[in-house]
């Protein structure tokens, strides 16, 4: 039994418009990460940080698969059950494509929790200060992103996926993000193959088995169909 697992990143969906954040002129060389994705940031002016999220959301309702989540969609429906996807990004392409059960460990647009009860419900396209939770009725939604500071979402099954794989690939990510940075170590720890699918090397590249540069929508499909046609 295979056990494949894939981490995404921003680079996974710059083809279908989505900004990335640290490339040139990426999200980050916009905003402050301190003003817009912390929960220091968005105590001190929750205006700015929805409308952040607003403009983010709005973007991405847009957006539609490009032919690497297509590829990864594909590869889940040939291996039922054998191939996770977990991403760090909070659009949600991957479920737009047919992938199933993906995790997002860094939230997902679509989703807004109560800072007071934690009761999660479908995010508006546009989410305001005042923001009834519909649950405690207190006026403290915020957007379902894990923050810097904060605990990515499923580490307990994250790691549980990564101790029994066999192989682990990296697209889209530039590794200069714990903890996912260093899932990839967790892999080699499990014994899996590693593959590092990126338009350009990033910061841990040196950890991988194997590597594929070049936009996502080409080499993710072309990965797939070198991995369908394997022995
Ligand atoms: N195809 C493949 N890779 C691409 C493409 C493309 N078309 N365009 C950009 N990339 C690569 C870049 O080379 C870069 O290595 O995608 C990577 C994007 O890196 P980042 O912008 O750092 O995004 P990511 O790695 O997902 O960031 C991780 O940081 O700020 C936090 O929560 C945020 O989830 C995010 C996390």
């Amino acid at each position: 039994m295979e056990k494949i697992v894939i981490l995404t990143g921003a680079g996974v969906s710059a083809e279908s418009g989505l900004g990335t954040f640290r490339d040139e002129g990426g999200l980050w060389s916009q905003h402050r990460i301190e003003d817009v994705a912390t929960p220091e940031g968005f105590a001190r002016d929750p205006a700015l940080v929805h409308g952040f999220y607003n403009a983010r959301r709005a973007q991405a309702a847009q957006a539609t698969p490009n032919a690497a989540h297509d590829a990864l969609a594909r590869l889940q429906r040939i291996f039922p059950g054998e191939v996770i996807v977990i991403t760090q990004n909070v659009d949600g392409l991957h479920e737009a494509a047919g992938s199933q059960a993906v995790m997002h460990m860094h939230g997902i647009l679509s989703g807004a929790l109560c800072s007071n009860c934690d009761h999660r419900w479908p995010a508006p396209l546009e989410m305001h200060v005042a923001e009834p939770c519909p649950a405690c009725h207190a006026p403290t939604a915020r957007p379902d992103i894990v923050w810097f500071g904060e605990m990515p979402y499923g580490m307990d099954d994250i790691y549980d996926h990564l101790s029994h794989a066999t192989l682990f690939a990296a697209i889209g990510t530039s590794g200069q993000v714990y903890p996912a940075a260093a899932f990839v170590h967790e892999a080699i720890a499990a014994g899996a193959k590693t593959v590092e699918l990126n338009l350009e090397p990033s910061a841990v590249v040196s950890n991988f088995d194997e590597t594929h540069f070049g936009p996502a929508s080409d080499i993710v499909p072309a990965w797939v169909e070198r991995l369908l046609r394997a022995p």
